[in-house]
């Protein structure tokens, strides 16, 4: 007997906490915020469908416990059959209408933003519109590249849009099946090794910032280390942006920086690129020093570069970096820093 209190009592003690943590989290990576135009119509779905089931099961208990109190056991009137309902027309018109109802309410709005969401017409060669911008968005394991096929533009790990339009995105992955998730403007597609997916982005005007993305897709050992920044921008910084990209001058300064390069175009340049010389099977480095992140989750410091390039491994388990390169000495490192962090676009 005392064992089975003990039982139900660290059930309840978990179900509790489960509940508690459930409300725990980022704010950054919310759906109830939202301030994309996608996001939006899933919230606004979301709030459809937990009003109507609230009220359900409001009702529903309601008449359960009304029920409970009118037809309960009473001393002396054991032998009464209160009035049978069974085959009464009006009753059971009335409890197959309204979920009818309930169910056209949710159905409505669901449909039209389904069809809405996967609008891509303006970046089908058929029905392109010219204006419409368009990203090609490759997920690697452990981190992601954004290409700008109008503009010749490769980056990776900080996918720059501008605010106030929507942006289509080809989404594909380049190993295994990944998925693209940015919740707080909204949109989530995997990204197939076999297919190219399609969707749009909006961050709405005056909703400049940065915003999180995450890998969906269990995909290996730094699935959940595999994120993601949308930097939205007003459109006319966007401009300048694709502009510099465009024109890169990852030309840098000082001896230790300039010995940094020489050490990247011969240890790294087989795997990254800088602007648009290099390969293309790591992250693109053309503006690393403005970045948010290092490897996508590691505050962006010299610090933490430093332990980057020393132990990989160690950081994100799994990653094609580990191992492809010799061993760096201490001052090998203090010179890639260098040159890494003076490769910039936003620098005056
Ligand atoms: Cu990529 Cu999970």
């Amino acid at each position: 007997m005392k064992q089975r209190h003990l039982k139900w009592r660290l059930f309840s003690l978990f179900a509790m906490m489960a509940l508690f943590l459930a409300g725990c989290g980022e704010s950054f990576l919310t759906t109830l915020e939202p301030k994309g135009e996608g996001a939006e119509m899933q919230y606004s779905l979301m709030m459809i469908s937990t009003i109507i089931m609230v009220l359900v099961v409001l009702v529903v208990t309601l008449i359960f416990i009304y029920v409970i109190f009118k037809f309960r056991h009473r001393k002396g009137d054991e032998d009464r059959i209160p009035e049978q309902v069974e085959g009464n027309h009006k009753l059971e018109l009335i409890w197959t209408v309204i979920p009818i109802l309930l169910l056209i309410i949710l159905a409505v709005p669901t449909v039209a933003y389904t069809f809405k969401l996967a609008d891509v017409t303006p970046m089908k060669a058929e029905t392109r519109d010219e204006d419409a911008l368009i990203v090609n968005v490759t997920a690697y394991l452990y981190w992601w590249e954004f290409e700008y096929p109008d503009y010749k533009v490769v980056t990776s790990q900080d996918l720059v849009i501008p605010t106030g339009e929507r942006v289509y995105l080809n989404l594909k992955g380049a190993d295994v099946k990944h998925a693209f998730w940015v919740p707080t403007i909204g949109g989530k597609m995997d990204t197939n090794t076999d297919n190219i997916n399609q969707m749009w982005l909006h961050a709405y005007e005056g909703q400049e910032g940065i915003y999180y993305g995450k890998c969906t897709e269990l995909c290996g050992p730094s699935h959940a280390l595999m994120d993601f920044k949308v930097r939205a921008v007003p459109k006319e910084e966007f401009n300048q942006w694709i502009d510099s990209m465009a024109n890169i001058d990852s030309t840098v300064e000082g001896e230790i920086a300039q010995t940094g390069e020489e050490i990247f175009q011969q240890s790294c340049i087989g795997c990254h690129a800088v602007g648009n010389e290099g390969s293309r099977i790591a992250p693109n480095l053309s503006n690393f020093a403005d970045r948010t992140r290092i490897a996508g989750v590691l505050d962006h410091n010299e610090e933490n570069l430093k332990a980057w390039l020393n132990d990989p491994e160690s950081l994100k388990p799994g990653n094609k970096m580990s191992g492809t390169y010799g061993e760096l000495s201490d001052q090998d490192i203090d010179a890639l820093t260098e040159y890494l962090f003076q490769l910039s676009v936003d620098k005056e």
